[in-house]
């Protein structure tokens, strides 16, 4: 399973680059906003030449033609980007365009089993199951990420089960065990995915244990 990072803070995407197991990047209005980001193209252009794997912007207008004209143009922002499109019947139509004119949608919003079945049809190169969402209003998002990744296998669909909305390291673990290709994580996260306490403890022993001798030897 791939590693994405949520998130629009260029200092966290920096980090996990240097990390070196970050191979992509979406970001919605809301994680824009809270970053305080004015020009959202410049933001993007910035991502996508830290992360040369496939970062998400998402449109931002509602109506077919508006969010085509929209896609168009976020596409041309760097060859990575992919752009995000909601499921919505609106959106799907939008899909099916943008694919005729082979510009890679990330279809964005997805609750249900229906519309990641539609979305992959209409030929959205990832659909995101939000499952954080899912779980607060007593759904298993995560069965929403293995029966996706169960169907698209059994009809040979090349969509990409990019899990997100991704809260808790156990999510991604769960996650990975569903088969999900890609999971999109806040940077606290990814920073959760490496902690151990069993680590901790043992890289101090260590050192102490490696001091000890070093002091007993002067
Ligand atoms: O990737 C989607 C994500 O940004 C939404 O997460 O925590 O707002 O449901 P959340």
């Amino acid at each position: 399973m791939d590693i994405f990072l949520d998130t629009a803070n260029l200092e966290q995407i920096k980090k996990g680059a240097r990390l070196g197991v970050v191979r992509g990047v979406t970001t919605n209005p809301t994680l824009v906003a809270k970053e305080g980001i004015g020009d959202y193209k410049s933001v993007v252009q910035e991502i996508a030449s830290i992360i040369p794997g496939p970062i998400s912007a998402e449109v931002v207008v509602e109506g077919v033609e508006a969010m085509l004209e929209q896609a168009r143009d976020i596409a041309t922002w760097a060859p990575n980007v992919v752009v995000k499109i909601p499921s919505t019947t609106d959106g799907l139509e939008v899909i099916t365009a943008l694919d005729k004119e082979n510009i890679k949608v990330n279809m964005t919003l997805c609750f249900s089993l229906n519309q990641a079945l539609l979305g992959a049809l209409a030929g959205a190169a990832f659909v995101s199951p939000f499952v954080g969402r899912l779980d607060d209003i007593g759904h298993d998002g995560m069965e929403l990420v293995s029966d996706m990744v169960k169907v698209y296998r059994q009809y040979q669909l090349e969509t990409k089960v990019l899990a997100a909305s991704i809260r808790h390291p156990l999510h991604c673990v769960l996650a990975a065990r569903a088969g999900a290709d890609i999971a999109t994580v806040p940077f606290k996260v990814l920073m959760q995915m490496m902690q151990h306490p069993l680590t901790d403890v043992g890289q101090t022993r260590f050192l102490d244990d490696w001091h000890k001798v070093q002091n007993a030897q002067k």
